[in-house]
């Protein structure tokens, strides 16, 4: 945004001050100074990288956008807003209602695991392009026994109907009637690694993401729990972003 001009309002409700309408009246009530003068103007054109916007008598930190790592619990669903089940966003309980949020990706309803949430349109685009091929790694658990065979095939491209998906990575870590394994995939097509089982004759009784290029699941978040990424992990996604 460095050098570009927008609305007053906008910018402090970005910025965590309440919606536009709430911030209007901050702003009339000549609570906001920008470059030290009071400002009542809402629509007054600010470049917040470079004016020094106040409010309340603190100085506004300005962030063009806002990057969540989620571990998504099971039972909620990865989309914006739903008449009847819990979003992811829900979960945030408002804290950014003033943006407008969005997951990543999807992870299926009874999944878990890594799921990053921002309003970065660019930065998800480039996450999601099949052209980027970005690796995702999921841990799974498998009704069913893994063997070589499956590993084989996953690393040939498994048939899914109408489909070849990519060639992927199983790494089997136990295999017995209950099995469990790391899998690599560098695409995301709906319920792909359910199929792929599916597709070897067995099921995925559970599945959850570890990481999503070089952005790792935080252990230490539970189910539903969320924090905003560091800035070497903002970093680190927009270094992918760039290559080409
Ligand atoms: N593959 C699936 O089958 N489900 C997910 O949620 C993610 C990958």
């Amino acid at each position: 945004m460095a050098g570009r001009t927008e609305r007053l309002d906008k910018i402090v409700s970005m910025s965590g001050y309440g919606s536009r309408k709430d911030v209007k009246k901050i702003i009339k009530r000549g609570e906001v100074t920008v470059n030290g003068r009071i400002v009542t103007d809402t629509g007054a054109p600010v470049d917040p990288t470079v004016d020094l916007i106040c409010v309340f008598g603190e100085q506004l930190v300005f962030k063009e956008f806002v990057y969540i790592m989620m571990n998504k619990p099971k039972g909620v669903i990865s989309s914006t807003r739903d008449l009847r089940e819990t979003t992811v966003i829900d979960l945030l309980e408002g804290e950014y209602s003033h943006r407008k949020l969005f997951p990543v990706g999807r992870l299926d309803k009874d999944a878990e695991g890594l799921l990053l949430i921002t309003d970065d349109g660019q930065l998800a685009h480039r996450l999601l392009t099949p052209r980027k091929k970005v690796e995702k790694v999921y841990y799974i658990e498998v009704k069913g026994c893994l063997g070589e065979e499956d590993v084989k095939a996953f690393r040939e491209g498994i048939f899914l109907g109408n489909y070849r998906a990519l060639p992927a990575k199983l790494e089997i870590l136990d295999s017995g009637e209950v099995s469990s394994a790391l899998v690599t995939v560098y695409e995301g097509k709906f319920h792909q690694i359910k199929r792929m089982v599916k597709a070897r004759g067995k099921e995925v009784i559970y599945l959850k993401r570890l990481s999503m290029g070089p952005l790792k699941l935080d252990e230490s978040l539970n189910p539903g729990e969320w924090r905003e990424l560091t800035d070497e992990e903002v970093n680190m996604l927009k270094s992918i972003e760039s290559d080409s």
